[in-house]
Formats: C-alpha cells, structure tokens, sequence
C-alpha cells in the first residue's frame, strides 16, 4: 500500500521539473535569465585571450580581424606582438582564431557587452609575476620577450577559464546554454593542455635572465592564483605541472601536464574566484589588474554596485 504512495511523492515532483523544463526550451531563442548571466560572464576572458593570443602571434588585434566583435569597445592596452619561434607562433595562432570563434558563438546566444578595457601591458604582467614570486624579477618579467616568456604567461589564463567553465555547466537550465559552454569548455581545456605540455617539455630549462627554472614559474603562478581565488573554501584548485607526488595523479606521481583534483577531475571556480584572480586584488569589489576598469556583464559589474 505505501508503495504507490510514495511512487506518487516522487512522480508529481518530476513532472513539475519537467514541466519547467520544457518551458524553458519551448521557446529556443530564449535562454533564462539565470543562463545568460552565466553565458554573458565568460565573455571576459575570452576578449583577453582573442587580444592576448591574436596580438601576440600576428601582431594585431580584433579591429583589425574580427571588428564587429569588440562592439565599441577601446583597444587593449600595451599588448604588443610576442618573438615567438614557428611552431609556438603558429599554435598561438591557433588558440587565437578559436577565441575569434568563441566571442562569434557566445554573442549569438546572448547579447554580451563590449570588449571591456584590458591591461595587457608588460608592467601588468610583471606585476603579476612579482606577486607570485613575492618579490620583484629583475628584470621586470617581459612576456613578449620570447616563447618560454611567452607561454607563461599564457599559463595564466586559459585555465582559469576552464575551471569556469567546470564551474558554470551544471548550473545552467537550459540545453542550449550546456551545449554551448560544453563545448567551450573542450576547446579551453585542449588549450590549456597544449600550454602546459609545451612547458612541461621545458621544465627545467631555465628563464633567462633569472636562473628560474619553468616548472618554479608555474607552482608560483598556480599556488599566487589559489591565494587569490581563496574563497571560504581554502582547499588548492591549481597546480604546477611538477608537484609533491602526493598532489599527482592517484597520489603516485610527480609529473603533472595537467591539473586535477584527487580524481583527476578539472577543478571548478566561480565568477567571484576568477574575478578575484583577474583583478589581481582577491576581491572581486576591488578592480585592476588585467581589468582596470573592471570586468563587463551583470555578475561582474553587480560586485561593483554600492550594496
Ligand atoms: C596597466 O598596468 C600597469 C601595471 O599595473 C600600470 O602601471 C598601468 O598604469 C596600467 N595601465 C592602465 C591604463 O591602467
């Protein structure tokens, strides 16, 4: 007798979600407000990424390749073209017409914002470089210098975008809007990957002038970003690619091309983390860094808000 009772608990339920559900997809242009934030917010490092990566590999930007994209926005300051050998110009090219792509995709679901003012300036990377070694690199860390340079500095970004990405998908509603951030998120990950591999293949080559090897340069960079992100939870959500073996896969081993949790599964962050990182200042009401004047969209600007 109970049983059908309960049955009938867990049905109605369920056909009130799904009904929600449906609502939502029933009408294909219209993703939910609660998704459009989520899908408007990665528009941010996106912008970086095509301006870093474009510039850097070509030695110009998206006025020139792609200008409807940057809706009105100013150019980015102090990104410059990078000495780049063939092969690492050429994959940097890559990554950089995926961002072309991505910007395309993201702004035809949702209506985004323009491309916010960016500090890609050799003093903002090296500022960051000397808040990750907690003292000042002299001198300053140049990452348009060479390719090492270059890739670190690269180490930088793409994978705080994957970890937002891991973040946002299951908290989307719609189809739609997992579709698309599934498949930014298999683009930012490769990214990420091809970066680190290319360090890791260097790892204990050293950074001219300053005697640092390349694998240092990430655990700094990672363990400055977990400092930065640190939010209630103080728990490590990056890693350099040569760690404690106990930090390695299974806790078995030393060699880290890639970054993962105790299962080898890519870390999540939230809006709030990244922008914490982004601005350099852990506090996502504090803006600066690559974002002097802040990040654009609703989540970001909604931290800017006098509460
Ligand atoms: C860019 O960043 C550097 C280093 O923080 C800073 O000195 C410079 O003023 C910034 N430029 C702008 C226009 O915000």
């Amino acid at each position: 007798m109970a049983f059908p009772f309960t049955l009938k608990f867990l049905v109605i339920p369920f056909l009130l979600l799904i009904n929600v559900l449906s609502s939502v997809e029933s009408d294909s242009n219209s993703i939910p407000k609660w998704d459009i934030d989520f899908l408007e917010f990665p528009l941010n490092l996106e912008y970086l990424e095509a301006e870093f990566f474009l510039w850097g590999s070509t030695g110009s930007g998206l006025d020139q390749i792609a200008p409807d994209l940057a809706v009105g926005g100013p150019p980015p300051i102090g990104v410059r073209k990078a000495l780049l050998d063939p092969l690492t110009k050429d994959i940097i090219n890559q990554f950089a017409l995926h961002e072309v792509g991505h910007l395309r995709a993201i702004q035809a679901r949702v209506k985004g914002f323009p491309r916010p003012t960016l500090n890609l300036s050799i003093a903002q990377f090296s500022d960051m470089m000397n808040s990750a070694f907690e003292r000042p690199l002299i001198p300053p860390f140049d990452p348009y210098k060479n390719s090492v340079n270059y890739l670190l500095a690269s180490y930088l970004i793409p994978y705080v975008g994957l970890n937002g990405y891991v973040g946002t998908l299951p908290k989307l509603l719609s189809v739609e809007s997992r579709k698309l951030v599934a498949g930014l998120l298999a683009m930012k990950s490769g990214q990420d990957a091809v970066i680190r591999t290319m360090l890791y293949q260097r790892r204990l080559q050293r950074v001219t002038p300053y005697k640092i090897t390349v694998q240092e340069f990430t655990t700094r960079i990672s363990n400055l970003r977990n400092k930065l992100g640190a939010m209630s939870d103080i728990s490590s959500k990056d890693e350099g690619i040569f760690v404690d073996s106990k930090d390695g896969a299974e806790g078995k081993i030393q060699g880290n091309v890639l970054s993962g949790d105790p299962n080898s599964l890519g870390f999540p962050r939230t809006p709030e983390e990244i922008l914490n990182i982004l601005y350099g200042s852990g506090d996502a009401k504090k803006v600066g860094g690559f974002f002097p004047k802040g990040a654009g969209g609703f989540i970001a600007q909604n931290y800017l808000q006098p509460k």
